[in-house]
């Protein structure tokens, strides 16, 4: 099935948390723009479009901010207890340096200026609408056998620095976009025993939040 071809619901299925799975090949530019296009039409508040792109693909830059979020995996790993450390081994966070390919994806809450229609009340839809270029992408890039990995372990600040973001401009993820031949089925932190999915019914309530869900679950 070619990109065209696979149906949205098909690349909601197939989409993954990609870590381990990129073949060492770098995304061609042509396709990137692609990505980058269907990240560039998802809707936003105000049609603000408050986010930018970063493409970074220099190996210094990768290896210096994959070294950064070992030193965070090691900091997580120590506040957890032993059961939880144990668990949380053999789990691989990131893919940067065998991705070849870092999009920092970063939002700016002043673009569309003092009056942003739809945002006077609640101030998060500007980052909710970068975070839906972010799912663009993701889906646009699954339909295209891309792989996509979304690393959040990572001080800010350090971010901020390695790719010289001015005040002002927050950054959002970085993700780890390379070709892969294949996407796990189930995703990695259910497939190391982390934590699995809870069913739709438990999610989908009637009327009032609680009050009676289709699982008959009290959350
Ligand atoms: C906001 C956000 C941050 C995430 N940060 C990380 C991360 O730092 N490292 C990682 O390995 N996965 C990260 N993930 C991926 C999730 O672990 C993954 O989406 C989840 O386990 C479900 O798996 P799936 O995406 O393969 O369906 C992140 C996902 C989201 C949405």
């Amino acid at each position: 099935m070619s990109a065209d071809q696979l149906s949205v619901y098909e690349a909601i299925r197939q989409r993954r948390d990609v870590r381990a799975e990129f073949t060492g090949e770098v995304i061609d530019d042509e396709t990137l723009m692609r990505l980058l296009t269907a990240a560039h039409q998802a809707p936003s508040v105000g049609n603000s479009q408050p986010w930018d792109f970063v493409i970074v693909r220099e190996p210094d830059t990768l290896r210096r901010f994959a070294d950064h979020v070992a030193d965070m995996r090691v900091a997580f790993r120590e506040s957890l207890p032993a059961d939880r450390a144990a668990t949380f081994d053999p789990i691989k966070i990131e893919g940067i340096v065998e991705s070849g390919t870092g999009i920092v994806v970063t939002h700016d809450d002043s673009r569309g200026g003092p009056q942003v229609l739809g945002r006077a009340s609640v101030p998060e839809t500007g980052v909710y609408s970068t975070v839906l270029a972010i799912q663009n992408l993701w889906l646009a890039a699954t339909a295209e056998q891309v792989g996509v990995g979304w690393v959040s372990f990572y001080d800010p600040e350090i971010l901020r620095e390695l790719v010289g973001l001015p005040a002002g401009i927050k950054p959002i993820a970085w993700l780890c976009v390379g070709p892969v031949d294949h996407f796990q089925e189930v995703p990695d932190l259910e497939r190391f025993g982390w934590r699995s999915g809870r069913p739709l019914a438990a999610a989908i309530h009637h009327e009032r939040f609680g009050a009676n869900t289709d699982s008959g679950e009290p959350n």
